[in-house]
């Protein structure tokens, strides 16, 4: 088997973040002065570099970049998702998988400004809508039925030669293990991964981490229905067990 899955890594980060809120509530028991008039409540945290900092750094990385899950300083990413996708999220989370519900309407702890102004935030911070100018990307959300056959050909041609012909992977660098993939087929990697992010991920690539975006490094974009069939073919690996919590969508 090969390198621990992406998922999982994004499943210890939070496991840490929640042992850092304990160990900060425990320092206030243990002698140090409680919170003066100068401590701003949290619901009051209104600028944006913090509230990304507090709540969002840890699984998708500072500014935007280079951690477990999805970046989003990346503008082809925020074009195709939008504005309203990312409020969206924010608020919700995603049901099932490791992207928490931060509104205080769905049992978080954020103000809806505060996710308004975290949504508005990574859009001005991080969108560039000049570097799309004239090209017209595949949609956010898939528009018809996937082909998991179609999808393992497509997979073949525009994915084997990084990620493994089969998905699982590659060792990288004998050596130094430069330029190793974990897999993106293993069922605890898909089992807390969403079709939609997969997609997401497939749609705008990750820059950070030198995955291209859909366009590939090629004459022939991905096209809409490739993408759709690619994720119907990492889709069909995933393997029901009773009593886990798996995305069916
Ligand atoms: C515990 C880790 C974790 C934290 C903290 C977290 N996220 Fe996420 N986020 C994820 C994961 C994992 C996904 C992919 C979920 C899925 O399977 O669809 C995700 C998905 C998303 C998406 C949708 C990506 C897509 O495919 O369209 C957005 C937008 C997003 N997160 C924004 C945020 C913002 C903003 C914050 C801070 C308020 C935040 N996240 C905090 C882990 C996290
Ligand atoms: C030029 C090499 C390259 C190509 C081509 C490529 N990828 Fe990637 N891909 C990467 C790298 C590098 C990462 C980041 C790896 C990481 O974060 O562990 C990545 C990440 C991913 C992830 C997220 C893994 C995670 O940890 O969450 C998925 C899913 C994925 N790629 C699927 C695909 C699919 C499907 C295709 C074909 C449409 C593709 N990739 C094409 C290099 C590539």
């Amino acid at each position: 088997m090969s390198a621990v899955p992406h998922r999982l890594k994004v499943f210890g980060t939070l496991m840490l973040s929640t042992a850092c809120l304990a160990t900060i509530g425990c320092s206030s028991i243990h002698g140090r002065p409680g919170p003066g008039p100068e401590v701003i409540r949290p619901d009051e945290v209104l600028d944006f570099p913090t509230l990304y900092k507090e709540n969002c750094a840890a699984c998708h990385g500072a500014n935007g970049k280079n951690g477990a899950a999805i970046a989003l300083a990346n503008p082809v990413y925020l074009a195709v998702a939008g504005e309203q996708t990312i409020h969206q999220t924010i608020t919700r989370g995603v049901p099932g998988g490791l992207m928490p519900a931060f509104a205080k309407s769905s049992g978080g702890s954020l103000t809806d400004k505060q996710v308004t102004i975290l949504s508005q935030g990574i859009m001005q911070q991080w969108s560039a809508p000049d570097q799309l100018a004239g090209v017209t990307p595949p949609p956010y959300a898939a528009t018809s039925q996937g082909d998991a056959n179609r999808g393992q050909q497509a997979y073949a041609a525009s994915c084997a030669r990084c990620h493994g012909a089969d998905g699982e992977g590659t060792p990288g660098d004998p050596k130094t293990g430069a330029g190793k993939l974990g897999s993106i087929v293993n069922p605890s990697y898909l089992a807390l991964i969403s079709n939609q992010d997969l997609r997401s991920i497939v749609i705008a690539g990750r820059p950070d981490e030198g995955m291209p975006d859909w366009r590939s490094d090629s004459a022939q974009p991905l096209t809409d229905q490739q993408i759709t069939d690619i994720i119907a073919w990492l889709a069909s690996k995933r393997i029901a067990e009773p009593g886990q919590p798996y995305h069916s969508h």
